[in-house]
């Protein structure tokens, strides 16, 4: 569903030039939840941004479900991207709309007809249990009711891939697991293909069947999340952090 071969990206910057992300090779089949775990400036949202076409790859190729997206004019690039929904840890809603008029707003983007919109944003309101908030603003509602209703914008157009940035770190410990499960349940009922940025280990251990350790801009492992074995020290510290934190916990990096 997923695939980039050699893929870097490289801002430059006044002098320098940041290799946010290295020749890096991705594979996620349809319907898997892969996690992207690192920790910040790791290159984990270039990544997740190259997958939906809102960064260009300065090398390498990605594909969405076999399609390369590169030189896409823009009205077939429109298409492409509603296969892709994404949602972010700052929830990223539109003050002045309603949850209702937010999620139809995403449609008249996706250019659904005006008809349309109301019934369809009305049905993805509703499916992440919303009904009763169709009306309110953003500043009404719960850190979680805001994400459910980013989750609702991303599902209206109905796409394949859900690329999730940070989803559930500004919500509280029962808040983010009532997200979490939401997202399990629309993987499961709909076989939507998920990519998990976290820098939480226990994301990964909830809801993703890979994961892969991005460090300075590379892969530095790929594990599987039913049995975990991970080959780097970075990896290796995210999973003992999972078990609580310790004297004896080895920091990977001296100046963390
Ligand atoms: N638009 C940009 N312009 C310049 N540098 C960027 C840009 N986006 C990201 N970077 C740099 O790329 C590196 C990776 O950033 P990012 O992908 O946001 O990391 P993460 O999401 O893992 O925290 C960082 O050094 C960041 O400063
Ligand atoms: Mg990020």
């Amino acid at each position: 569903m997923i695939e980039l071969l050699q893929v870097s990206k490289s801002f430059a910057g006044r002098g320098e030039t940041v290799h946010a992300l290295q020749a890096t090779d991705l594979s996620i089949p349809k319907g898997k939840v892969y996690g992207l775990l690192g920790f910040s400036g790791a290159g984990k949202s270039t990544l997740l941004r190259l997958i939906n076409r809102l960064e260009e790859p300065t090398t390498g190729i990605v594909r969405i479900a076999g399609q390369d997206l590169t030189g896409l004019s823009q009205a077939d690039l429109r298409q492409a991207r509603q296969q892709v929904g994404m949602i972010f840890q700052q929830f990223n809603l539109l003050s002045s709309r309603t949850a209702l008029e937010n999620v139809a707003f995403s449609l008249e983007i996706a250019g659904l007809p005006a008809a349309q919109r109301q019934s369809r944003a009305r049905d993805a309101l509703s499916s992440v249990g919303l009904s009763d908030k169709e009306q309110a603003y953003p500043a009404q509602l719960s850190g979680g009711q805001k994400q459910r209703v980013a989750i609702a914008r991303a599902l209206a157009t109905a796409p394949k891939i859900l690329l999730c940035d940070e989803a559930t770190s500004a919500l509280d410990p029962h808040t983010a697991l009532s997200i979490l499960r939401l997202l399990k349940q629309l993987n499961q009922e709909r076989g939507m293909t998920m990519v998990m940025v976290t820098h939480d280990i226990k994301v990964a251990n909830y809801l993703c069947e890979h994961a892969v350790i991005l460090e300075k801009g590379k892969v530095v492992d790929r594990i599987d999340m039913s049995q975990p074995s991970p080959q780097s020290l970075l990896g290796k510290f995210f999973f003992e952090t999972a078990k609580g934190w310790t004297d004896q916990t080895v920091l990977p990096q001296e100046d963390a």
